[in-house]
């Protein structure tokens, strides 16, 4: 059985669909866990959804990934702007790594336009709302299979 990708959420994501819906949209995680669970599928890959409010959990799912995960795809919410510690975990993780944000970063506030996990990530999508996700899956099922 080939390893499985990490799609990982930060804190607040729990929230998609009831939180500042005119950034974030409509659709609730549970939305996006099913899509790109059906994505996978159609693209033969398997994938382990997580969401934690804890910078400690985060990172206790990129060890895990280490040796059991193919990559990862990560929505770091507001750890992205903040979180040594999660660029330095996912400095400790071989496979290759996409970052999401559902909002576009770069037009909102100028705090958010610096990234620590973007010191690592392959690839970066921002802006494309929820289906950013299904498209790191995309991208994903390329890296892994060059
Ligand atoms: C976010 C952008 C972050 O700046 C913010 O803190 C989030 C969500 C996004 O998906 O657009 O929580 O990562």
């Amino acid at each position: 059985m080939a390893k499985p990708i990490y799609i990982l959420n930060g804190p607040n994501l729990n929230l998609l669909g009831l939180r500042q819906p005119e950034i974030y949209g409509r659709e609730t995680l549970e939305d996006v866990a099913n899509a790109c669970g059906a994505l996978a599928e159609d693209l033969g890959l398997g994938i382990r959804f997580h969401q934690s409010n804890h910078e400690g959990v985060l990172i206790d799912w990129i060890h895990e990934a280490r040796g059991q995960g193919a990559g990862i795809i990560i929505n770091p919410g507001a750890f992205t702007h903040t979180s040594v510690a999660i660029l330095d975990a996912m400095n400790a993780f071989e496979g290759p790594v996409l970052e999401v944000h559902i909002s576009n970063v770069h037009k909102r506030e100028s705090f958010r336009h610096h990234s620590y996990v973007s010191l690592r990530a392959e690839g970066v999508i921002a802006g494309f709302g929820t289906e950013g996700y299904l498209l790191a899956l995309r991208r994903m099922r390329s890296l892994v299979s060059s």
